[in-house]
């Protein structure tokens, strides 16, 4: 060690350097050893490898599942930060420690924009949230114990089983069908007494399907008897291109309970609809929920960012619905392309869905077309991507399955984007 006061760039003496380096071969750390039992199962994905090579200007990729960077409200946002800085005492609050609930003015918002989707829920209902992705972790945190069942559909978001898995819970994976998931395996799984059913009902993340009202409502009468609560995840929304908005499983909750949100956990966020960077989402639910989610924000990182709060509050205040009108025109013709591409080019024996909304199409290849060999080829020969869909299984089937993002791509591209692919799965199978 160095005296106290040493600075910790100088050059030890030459003795002090012999000592240091003895020590260094001796100590090792047998880290896999170490590691807690639950982080065994959290390897680097072969997928993730073959993904870090698409950035290079000749592919064609639709393998990110993010919002175009050239639709984000960047000037708003600046005039916002501007607005802040230009103000000493506003500077010195939006720089400084602030609530674990979160900013009260956007959690009024929060309450607002709920309330006008059926939601009525109070202050007390609103924890602030670095991205919905906190939300997911928290829920696993909060509800799952080791080997403790939880139910999630087959295909379902990675990111909610990256961030379950740890918890260590054995998943009860239930298939879908064209209306949400099926209610045959639903009421199975609920009858093992699972800790939660975690849903994306709207144009999901990764097979754009939207749960349809009849099912909402079917859903939430199996849960409420089996006493089961349903996580619902709304990432994508507000991202609706045709069709009436349906009620969220939230509202729905709501009016089976006298106007409280009582047995759904609902998470919310501002990445698709505004700007992913500034991790600003939120979830509501019951109060004594919220309460315990509050103690675990405190002790994770005290509080969302109080300036990207300020700001995001500002922003949406302003611009949350024109900003929208301009989200949904941009990405519809963009999902209009990838279906009539498709339409065009694609082969016999290939099938795919057809998104009301969202960011994603999902397609089926014919049985014995391996995803993941599928995106070595379309990397190396096509200069094509996607994601494979096995990613998206707890168990890891669906094999033959890809999920294809349109989101950033430009109309053009993803018509040669779909051509090469569909070119290579011809001769997949
Ligand atoms: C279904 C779904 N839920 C949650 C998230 C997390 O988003 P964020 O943490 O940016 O709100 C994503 C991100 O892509 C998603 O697709």
């Amino acid at each position: 060690m160095f005296a106290r006061g040493t600075k910790c760039n100088a050059r030890p003496p030459e003795n002090d350097t012999k000592l240091l380096i003895r020590r260094r071969s001796t100590v090792s750390v047998d880290w896999g050893h170490v590691f807690a039992g639950r982080v065994g199962g959290m390897t680097a994905s072969e997928i993730r490898e073959l993904l870090k090579l698409i950035d290079r200007p000749e592919i064609i990729s639709f393998a990110g599942g993010i919002p175009d960077p050239d639709l984000f409200p960047s000037s708003a946002i600046a005039r916002s930060y501007e607005k802040i800085f230009q103000s000493n005492s506003g500077a010195g609050a939006a720089l400084q420690y602030s609530i674990t609930e979160g900013y009260t003015p956007l959690r009024e918002w929060i309450c607002d924009y709920m309330g006008g989707k059926g939601v009525n829920i109070g202050l007390d209902g609103v924890l602030v949230t670095n991205g919905s992705q906190q939300v997911l972790e928290f829920v696993g945190k909060l509800l799952i114990g080791p080997g403790d069942k939880i139910v999630v559909t087959r295909p379902t978001y990675l990111g909610a089983l990256q961030a379950f898995s740890p918890y260590e819970p054995t998943y009860l994976s239930i298939p879908m069908d064209e209306e949400g998931p099926e209610m045959t395996a639903l009421t199975e799984a609920l009858a093992q007494k699972p800790k939660f059913f975690y849903l994306v009902p709207d144009f999901q993340n990764p097979n754009g399907t939207t749960v349809t009202l009849a099912r909402r409502h079917a859903i939430l009468d199996a849960c409420d008897a089996a006493g089961v609560p349903v996580i619902e995840d709304t990432a994508y929304c507000e991202l609706r291109y045709d069709g009436e908005h349906l009620p969220l499983m939230a509202a729905l909750d709501c009016e089976r309970n006298g106007g409280k949100l009582t047995n759904v956990i609902f998470g919310g966020t501002f990445s698709k609809t505004m700007v992913p960077a500034m991790r600003v989402g939120w979830v509501n639910a019951a109060p004594e929920v919220v309460n315990r989610l509050v103690l675990m924000k405190q002790a994770a990182d005290l509080h969302a960012s109080t300036i990207n709060q300020i700001v995001m509050h500002d922003v949406v205040s302003q611009i949350f619905d024109s900003h929208l009108k301009l989200l949904r025109t941009q990405y519809k013709e963009r999902r209009d392309a990838m279906l009539a591409a498709l339409d065009e080019y694609a082969p016999p024996g290939v099938t795919w869905t057809k998104p009301e909304g969202g960011l994603f199409v999902w397609i089926e290849a014919p049985e014995g077309v391996d995803g993941t060999e599928l995106l070595a080829r379309a990397i190396k020969e096509a200069n094509v991507a996607f994601v494979p869909g096995s990613a998206f299984h707890a168990d890891r089937s669906g094999k033959n399955t890809l999920r294809l993002a349109f989101s950033v791509t430009k109309p053009a591209q993803i018509r040669e984007g779909i051509r090469r692919l569909c070119e290579l799965l011809k001769t997949a199978a």
